[in-house]
């Protein structure tokens, strides 16, 4: 792989240890990728920062890192929110170590945001290249906004940021992003019809790691993110195209005569969804949108909570609707923010939690231990509140 005189420099450790171990992972992954140079980058998002996931291992190898990130660089949600941690049920020891991560990223110049949903809050262009780590998140960065990311893991993710650069390989490569399989969903009627973190977790499964490109479809920004959100999690989808909505689907014109189909059916939707009590209900995979908040806010009103009914959001949403934030709770439902329901080790303690989130069905039993039920936002509500 082709590198620069100042990368060169930075390889040899003339900046400093910790930016020589950082590009030493790019041209390792450069290598292999067989990528022919690094590219900038104007972003980084950097996942592996719950104290739940990374464990002691992990704070004590980002305690050793010495440098700062030259690019805007946002943390995935962390594993309590960084205020009211206690009243959310979550305990001290737990609560210090997930500080010390939290201290330790601050100390590379990381903004604390602490979310999955960074483009709520940052502007990202189309045709930029990024260096973004959380799997809904490279969904939504490819497809909807149309920048260019890989699935980077933590650490490639953080020496993106360190350095400033990626190898330029993947999805960065216009080329690379054609579709390669047509997925049709069957209509139907009624709201479990138009759940795309359903038909995403369905999806998924039929299309694995190649990029799908949707026909007959319109849905909406939020909905396209539960769609690549759950794609993301049942199959390895970091990129895909709705035909007619998404960006590059506009901008190119794609062939798909040749390609595999596959079909989304209703029956297939609709065997996602049980009938099961559950113990709590929590919606927010990935992170509240401020429609999504108006929205709950509205099927709130006037009910209360009869069981735990967590909410999830970006801090910087959730400041952004005070009102909206304020009817939810008045409801005895809790808008949380930095973490999420995979990530806190709050979920642990719950053993059926009900979730609205295609990814978050298939997450939860593994990394909460708990049964996962899905339904419509509007269900959600219901359960909750009944
Ligand atoms: Fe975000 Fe957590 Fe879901 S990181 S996408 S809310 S699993």
């Amino acid at each position: 792989m082709y590198l620069d005189t100042s990368d060169e420099k930075v390889l040899a450790g003339e900046f400093g240890e910790t930016p020589q171990k950082m590009m030493e992972i790019l041209v390792a992954l450069g290598e292999v990728y067989e990528a022919e140079k690094l590219i900038p980058i104007t972003s980084a998002q950097v996942s592996g920062a719950s104290y739940k996931t990374i464990g002691k291992w992990g704070l004590a190898w980002l305690q050793s890192l010495d440098a700062r990130v030259a690019v805007p660089t946002v943390l995935n949600p962390i594993g309590m929110p960084q205020e009211g941690w206690r009243e959310f049920g979550i305990k001290e020891e737990f609560a210090r170590n997930q500080a010390l991560v939290v201290e330790a990223y601050r100390k590379l110049g990381i903004k604390l945001e602490c979310t999955c949903t960074p483009y709520y809050l940052n502007i990202t262009e189309y045709g930029e290249h990024l260096a973004w780590s959380e799997s809904s998140a490279v969904a939504y960065a490819n497809s909807v906004l149309g920048a260019r990311t890989n699935r980077e893991g933590g650490p490639s993710a953080l020496a993106a940021a360190i350095i400033g650069k990626t190898p330029y390989y993947g999805l960065h490569i216009v080329a690379n992003r054609r579709p390669q399989v047509v997925v049709e969903v069957e209509e139907g009627t009624g709201p479990r019809a138009d759940h795309w973190g359903a038909i995403g977790h369905v999806a998924g499964k039929k299309v694995g790691n190649r990029i799908p490109i949707f026909e007959g479809i319109r849905p909406n920004r939020d909905q396209l993110k539960a769609l690549g959100a759950a794609m993301a999690a049942t199959g390895a989808v970091a990129l895909f195209h709705v035909d007619k909505i998404t960006p590059e689907a506009r901008v190119f014109s794609f062939k798909t005569d040749d390609l595999e189909r596959v079909t989304v059916s209703q029956d297939e939707v609709e065997a996602l969804f049980a009938e099961t009590e559950v113990e709590a209900v929590a919606v927010g995979c990935p992170h509240c949108s401020s429609a999504e908040l108006e929205e709950l806010a509205g099927l709130l009103k006037g009910k209360t909570t009869t069981k735990p009914f967590y909410i999830f959001a970006a801090a910087g949403v959730a400041k952004k609707n005070p009102d909206h934030v304020a009817a939810i709770e008045r409801s005895g439902a809790r808008v949380i923010t930095d973490t999420c329901m995979v990530v806190s080790p709050r979920m642990d303690e719950f053993d059926s939690i009900m979730v609205d989130s295609g990814k978050a069905l298939a997450y939860v039993p593994g990394m909460c231990g708990a049964l996962a039920r899905i339904g419509t936002r509007k269900e959600c509500v219901e359960v909750a509140t009944g």
